[in-house]
């Protein structure tokens, strides 16, 4: 696929089918998410692969438990709040498959390295006719103790990118953009 359809095509998906996605197919993404440039070229990115759905429940749950009671206000918290209560929002829509990506260790440019391989294996999903969704709700949990326990990652890793992925039920409509801010110096 052409790189600029694979930029402008890739949205957001929120509802999936239930066909798994394969082994080769995962690791095709991950693959090219470390293709990603990083800084200094340390690489620090790590994937934990998590497919099973009893997991994916109860990460949802307890995710929402601890956004709810740690959430700061914010412009989108009364949005954020009614869909966090709502018992039956699952905050990874039921997607077949979470790759979380983290870092290995500390680092001024950590986050950085991990989004660049986020939107790299993001763009290589909608390349291999997948869907896929930073999940932002499940952040902040699966950087607890808990979190990282539930998860079996090591204390140190830093949780940076919760990416779902699966086959998309529909194409979802275009999101509109703002117009960029452009300064040009020269
Ligand atoms: C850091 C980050 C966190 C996000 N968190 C969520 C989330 O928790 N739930 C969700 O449904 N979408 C989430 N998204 C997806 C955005 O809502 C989506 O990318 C945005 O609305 C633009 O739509 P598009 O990706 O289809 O262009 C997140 C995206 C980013 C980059």
């Amino acid at each position: 696929m052409d790189i600029n359809e694979a930029i402008a095509g890739r949205r957001a998906v929120r509802e999936y089918t239930v066909q798994a996605v394969d082994d080769r197919t995962i690791r095709r993404l991950i693959d090219a998410a470390v293709l990603a440039p990083s800084a200094v070229n340390q690489q620090p990115c790590t994937f934990t692969v998590v497919r099973d759905q009893n997991m994916l429940n109860r990460l949802s749950r307890e995710a929402k438990s601890h956004m709810l009671a740690t959430m700061a206000a914010n412009p989108h918290s009364d949005h954020f709040k009614s869909r966090l209560e709502n018992p039956d929002f699952h905050i990874f829509y039921h997607a077949p498959v979470l790759i979380l990506i983290t870092a290995n260790g500390a680092g001024p440019w950590i986050v950085e390295d991990c989004a660049l391989a986020a939107e790299n294996l993001m763009l290589a999903a909608y390349g291999a006719g997948l869907g896929s969704c930073w999940i932002g709700f499940a952040q902040a949990y699966v950087n607890t103790p808990e979190g990282k326990n539930m998860l079996g990652l090591p204390a140190e890793w830093v949780s940076v990118a919760p990416i779902i992925v699966g086959h998309p039920k529909a194409a979802p409509p275009p999101v509109t953009r703002k117009e960029p801010v452009l300064h040009w110096i020269g």
